[in-house]
C-alpha cells in the first residue's frame, strides 16, 4: 500500500490531528502506512471527508490533549500508533509503563506539563496604554506549542482586563469577551518595565522565606531564563545575600513573642541548687535533663578560670554534642582559625554556650541544628550568668544573638548593637556567631564578614589586656 501522508499546520493542531485519525482509522490504514509532517505549515491540510468519531478512552484521550503540544515531530506518529493498538484490543495499553510507546508518550506529556505550570507561574503582564485605553501585555517563550492550552488559565485569571500574550509561536489577545488566537509577537512590543512591577516585587519579597533559602532549588524551580521577564528577580540576589541577617531577625522576632508568653520558672528552681563553685555548677549542669529531650550530654564551658576572655556561643552542635565539649565543629573550626589569625591563643581564654544541650531535628540520618527558642534561653540563662561568676573573665564576648540575649536577657540586633556591651556588670563584647560567616552564600560577602569579624577578635584582644592574659604573638 502506498503511504499516506498527512500534512497538519504548524504547532499543536489538534482538529487537524482528530479528523486525520477518523480518516485513517474509518480507511483500516496502520500506523506503518502513514506519514506525517506537522510543524513545518501554518495551514492546515486536514481532509475535509474526515470519517466517524473514534471512541478513545478518557485518558487516551487526555495524553493527546497534552502531547499534541509537544515540539517532537514524531509525536503523531507515536500518538497514532497507541490509538491504533487502543482500537485493536488493547485498551489498557496506558497502564503498561514499559512499553516504549507509552513510556516515550508519558515523557513528551511530562515535559508540556513542566512547560504549562512554567508559563502559569513565571508570565508577568505589563500595563499598555494606548488609543485602545488599558491593555496589559506579557512575553514569554515556552518550550513547546502550549500558547493555545493555557488561554482557558488566562481567561479565567484575568478575565475582566484587556490583555495579550505574545510568544514567539504565536498569540492571544483577550478583549475581555472573546479570545483571538494570533501569529507570533515581538518581544519589543511588551514594555520592559511599568507601574506594575514595584507589586511585584514587593509581593515576592513577602513571600520570600530567609530561612529556606536554597539557591540551587530556587534556579531549578525559577529557571533562570524566566528571569528576564520577572520584575522581582531583580530582588533575588540580593534577597539571597541578607537571608542570614532576615533569619536573625525572624529568631529575634520569635525569641520576643516566647519571653513575653514565658513567665521566669526556672530561675527559681535553679537558684535554690545553690553551687558554691564551678565544679559543684558543671555537676548540676552534667545532670540535668534537655529541655527537649534528644541531646546526648549537657556540653560543659572549658578553659581557665580568670581567663582575660569568656567567648558564649550558642548552644552546641551536633558534633559538640558527640564528643561534649564546645566549639569542636565546622563554627569551632572557623573561630579556632579567626582567634589564632587575631593573635588569641583559644588555650587561653573561655569558651561555653548560652543552652548547654543540643537540639535538633533529626532528618533521615542527618540532626539538623534548631534555634532555641527564647524560653529555653531564659531557662538556661541563670546557669550560665552563675558559670561566668565563678570563671571571672576579664571581658565576655556574646557569638550571635541567642548568646547576646542570654547574656542582656533582651532582644538585641547584632547590627545595632555589635562592639562594646556590658553584661550584668561584665565588660562585654557583641559580635556575630562563627555560624552566620559559615551560611553566606558567595565568596565576597564571606570574605568582607570575615574581616569584620577579625577586626572584632583584635579589638577583642586589646581590651581585654590581651598582651598580658592571652598570651598574644607579638
Ligand atoms: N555553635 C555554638 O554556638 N556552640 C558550639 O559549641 C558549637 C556551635
Amino acid at each position: 500500500m502506498e503511504a499516506v501522508q498527512i500534512v497538519l499546520r504548524q504547532g499543536a493542531d489538534l482538529d487537524g490531528f482528530r479528523a486525520a485519525v477518523r480518516r485513517l482509522i474509518a480507511g483500516a490504514v496502520s500506523p506503518q502506512d502513514v506519514v506525517w509532517s506537522g510543524g513545518e505549515t501554518l495551514f492546515a491540510t486536514a481532509p475535509p471527508d474526515a470519517g466517524p468519531p473514534v471512541a478513545l478512552p478518557r485518558a487516551v484521550a487526555d495524553l493527546i490533549e497534552h502531547v499534541i503540544c509537544h515540539r517532537d515531530p514524531d509525536r503523531y506518529a507515536y500518538l497514532y500508533a497507541l490509538i491504533w493498538r487502543v482500537l485493536h484490543g488493547e485498551r489498557a495499553l496506558l497502564d503498561v509503563q514499559s512499553d516504549r510507546v507509552v513510556h516515550r508518550l508519558e515523557m513528551l506529556r511530562k515535559a508540556v506539563r513542566r512547560d504549562l505550570h512554567k508559563m502559569h507561574a513565571f508570565l508577568r503582564f505589563r500595563r499598555l496604554d494606548d488609543a485602545g485605553g488599558e491593555r496589559f501585555v506579557a512575553w514569554f517563550e515556552p518550550d513547546h506549542y502550549i500558547v493555545e492550552a493555557t488561554a482557558g488559565f488566562f481567561v479565567d485569571r484575568f478575565r475582566g482586563l484587556a490583555w495579550s500574550i505574545l510568544t514567539p509561536v504565536g498569540s492571544l489577545h483577550w478583549d475581555r469577551e472573546r479570545l483571538i488566537v494570533g501569529p507570533p509577537g515581538k518581544r519589543s512590543d511588551v514594555p520592559d518595565s511599568d507601574g506594575f512591577e514595584a507589586g511585584w516585587t514587593q509581593y515576592y519579597e513577602s513571600t520570600f522565606n530567609p530561612a529556606r533559602v536554597n539557591p540551587a532549588l530556587m534556579r531549578k524551580e525559577m529557571p533562570v531564563r524566566y528571569w528576564r521577564n520577572l520584575p522581582e528577580a531583580k530582588s533575588i540576589a540580593r534577597l539571597i545575600q541578607t537571608a542570614p541577617e532576615r533569619v536573625e531577625a525572624m529568631i529575634r522576632q520569635e525569641a520576643a513573642m516566647t519571653i513575653k508568653r514565658n513567665p521566669d520558672k526556672a530561675v527559681a528552681a535553679m537558684a535554690d541548687q545553690n553551687p558554691r563553685n564551678l565544679g559543684e555548677l558543671n555537676r548540676i549542669i552534667a545532670a540535668s535533663e534537655p529541655l527537649v529531650p534528644g541531646a546526648t550530654r549537657a556540653v560543659l564551658g572549658e578553659g581557665p578560670i580568670g581567663a582575660a576572655v569568656a567567648f558564649v556561643g550558642e548552644q552546641p552542635g551536633d558534633q559538640e554534642d558527640l564528643e561534649g565539649r564546645p566549639f569542636v565543629g565546622p563554627a569551632g573550626l572557623l573561630l579556632n582559625g579567626a582567634l589564632a589569625e587575631a593573635g588569641i591563643d583559644r588555650g587561653s581564654v573561655y569558651v561555653t554556650n548560652a543552652v548547654k544541650h543540643f537540639k535538633f531535628e533529626q532528618r533521615g540520618k542527618r540532626r539538623m541544628h534548631q534555634s532555641p527558642t527564647a524560653g529555653e534561653v531564659k531557662h538556661y540563662r541563670w546557669w550560665l550568668m552563675k558559670e561566668l561568676e565563678f570563671v571571672r573573665p576579664g571581658l565576655v564576648v556574646a557569638l550571635g544573638a541567642t548568646a547576646a540575649l542570654a547574656l542582656t536577657g533582651k532582644v538585641v540586633t547584632i547590627r545595632r548593637n555589635r562592639g562594646e556591651a556590658e553584661f550584668d556588670g561584665f565588660p562585654g563584647y557583641i559580635t556575630v556567631h562563627p555560624s552566620y560567616l559559615l551560611r553566606l552564600p558567595d565568596e565576597e560577602t564571606k570574605r568582607d564578614a570575615y574581616a569584620a569579624f577579625l577586626r572584632d577578635l583584635k579589638r577583642i584582644a586589646v581590651l581585654a589586656d590581651h598582651k598580658k592574659r592571652c598570651g598574644e604573638r607579638s
